[in-house]
Formats: structure tokens, C-alpha cells, sequence
């Protein structure tokens, strides 16, 4: 059930499994993979017996974030890209949603996190937001929700640094619930979504509207801000260095810019 072979989606108990799996490009996600996970969070919020969506990657990579060839050849710019339905649908999915996360969790790979309910890490798991060392700026609501999460200092640390962190410390600053084991951290992830599942789904739904709604007006105006700035950033010729850099296999040359 699903319109590209790199992003599977299973359904079973009340379940919505979405799950990355485009390995050669450490799961590297490109316009046709947020389309079927688009799709996917559109099937599960219109399906009643869908209670939790739960979102993973292969057992050793989450994702590396945007796919750098589509970033150069197609620059996702406006608010009709796939990837900026797909962050538009995770900050206002009505339904949970719970991340199992192991390996690299890189760019919209860490911050799509920030929107989950539940996030379970391996302890392999490595958290990174390079996105000023790409030329960009955050995404995905992280330049609000991060500092509000975990004070500005340490926030600043990652988005300005593009600090990597590991599966612990992510946990320590609150990025996500428990780390595993890395053999049991899928499974550990799926457990927890059957217990959300077994509880009663309105009053589910009403807990996690309450607690984002203090935000959410603010939230969704910053992240336009942001989906602006960053389609200004990903023409710029600092990104597009950075990026051809990237795929090149060379340390980007930032010294004829200023
Ligand atoms: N877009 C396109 N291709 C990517 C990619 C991405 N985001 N991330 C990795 N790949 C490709 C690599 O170019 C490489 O291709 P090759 O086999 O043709 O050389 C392949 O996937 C494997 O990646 P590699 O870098 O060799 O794996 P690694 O285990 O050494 O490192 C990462 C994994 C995720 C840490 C590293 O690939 C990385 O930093 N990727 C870029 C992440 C990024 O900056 N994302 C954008 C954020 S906005």
C-alpha cells in the first residue's frame, strides 16, 4: 500500500507501519518517497480503525534527511513541495505518531522527531540538524520547538553547530522517550504503539490536541517563516557548494562568499 517501492506501509491491529527503506542512500528521502508517506498519513487520518502511525527506518538508518541530488536538481520551493505537505501533515496529524529510530537520524531525520509523541532510539542511533554547515537554516519547526524544548544554549549547539549527538544524549535533552538495545528497539517501539492502541482513541486524540494547541498557531506561522527562508537558502550558492561538495566526496569551499 504504497506508491513507491522505497517507503512500505503495513496496517495490522490499528498500526499504520511506515517505514523507509532506500538503504544505498541511507534512506535518503526524495519528492516521490514524501509523496507515499503524504498518502500514507492522509489514509491513516481518514481511517477509523487506524489509531497510532508509527514511523521507522531500516534496522541500522533512520534517514540522512533530504536526498542532496533532488535538492540540486529540483529544489523544493513553495508550499505545494512534497516535503513541505509532509511537514505541514506531521505538525497537525491528529493521531499519534511514534518514531524507532537507529543509526543516522540527519536534517528533517531529527527533526521530524520533534512532532512525534513517542520516540524510541537504538543505541546506535545519531542524531544530527547540519543545517548551517549545508548553507540552510532549520526546518520543520526546529528553530522554535528546539529552543522551547531544551533551552536556547543547547539548542544552539546542534542547529548552529550541526552537532552530531548520540542515542543517550538525545535523550537526555528530551528528544526521545528510551533508548534500546539495537536489536529491540523496533520492537520495544511497536509494544508501546499496541498500548496506545488498547487505550481509548478520542481521548487520545483530545490529550494530544491539548498539548499542542498552547503552540500550535505560533507554531505553524514560524514554520511558513522558516519553509520560506529555507527555499531562499537552498538556491544559494553557499548550499548549492555545500551540497555539490557533498557529492563529490570534498570539503565544501566557503572563502569566496561573504
Ligand atoms: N542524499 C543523497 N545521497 C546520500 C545522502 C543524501 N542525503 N546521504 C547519503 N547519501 C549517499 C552517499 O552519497 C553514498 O553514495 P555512494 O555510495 O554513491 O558513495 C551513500 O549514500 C552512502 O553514504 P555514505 O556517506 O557513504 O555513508 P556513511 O555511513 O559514511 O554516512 C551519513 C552516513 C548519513 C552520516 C552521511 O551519508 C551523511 O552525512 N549524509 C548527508 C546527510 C545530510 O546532510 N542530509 C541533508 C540534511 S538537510
Amino acid at each position: 500500500m504504497s506508491s513507491c517501492k522505497e517507503i512500505v506501509v503495513t496496517e495490522n491491529a490499528g498500526i499504520l507501519e511506515i517505514s523507509i527503506r532506500r538503504p544505498e542512500r541511507k534512506n535518503a528521502l526524495t519528492h516521490a518517497m514524501y509523496t507515499a508517506i503524504n498518502e500514507a498519513f492522509e489514509h491513516a487520518e481518514a481511517t477509523p480503525s487506524v489509531r497510532v502511525v508509527l514511523i521507522t527506518g531500516t534496522e541500522d538508518c533512520f534517514t540522512s534527511g533530504n536526498d542532496m541530488v533532488d535538492f540540486l536538481q529540483s529544489p523544493p520551493i513553495g508550499d505545494d513541495a512534497p516535503v513541505m505537505i509532509f511537514l505541514g501533515k506531521l505538525a497537525t496529524f491528529s493521531k499519534p505518531l511514534i518514531a524507532a529510530v537507529n543509526g543516522p537520524a540527519v536534517g528533517v531525520g531529527t527533526t521530524m522527531l520533534l512532532h512525534c509523541d513517542l520516540v524510541y532510539l537504538g543505541e546506535s542511533a545519531r542524531l544530527q540538524m547540519p543545517f548551517t554547515s549545508l548553507g540552510l537554516c532549520p526546518e520543520a519547526g526546529s528553530s522554535y520547538l528546539l529552543p522551547m524544548l531544551m533551552g536556547h544554549q543547547r539548542a544552539a549547539e546542534l542547529l548552529m553547530l550541526g552537532e552530531t549527538i548520540d542515542a543517550r544524549r538525545a535523550c537526555e535533552l528530551g528528544l526521545a522517550n528510551a533508548v534500546l538495545a539495537d536489536a529491540d528497539y523496533q520492537a520495544h517501539a511497536r509494544k508501546q504503539a499496541a498500548r496506545v492502541v488498547a487505550q481509548p482513541a478520542a481521548a487520545v486524540r483530545l490529550t494530544k490536541q491539548l498539548m499542542r494547541e498552547p503552540f500550535m498557531a505560533s507554531l505553524r506561522g514560524h514554520m511558513k517563516t522558516e519553509g520560506d527562508a529555507f527555499g531562499k537558502r537552498l538556491v544559494s550558492p553557499e548550499a548549492r557548494e555545500a551540497m555539490q561538495a557533498f557529492m563529490e566526496k570534498r570539503k565544501p569551499d566557503f572563502s569566496k562568499f561573504d
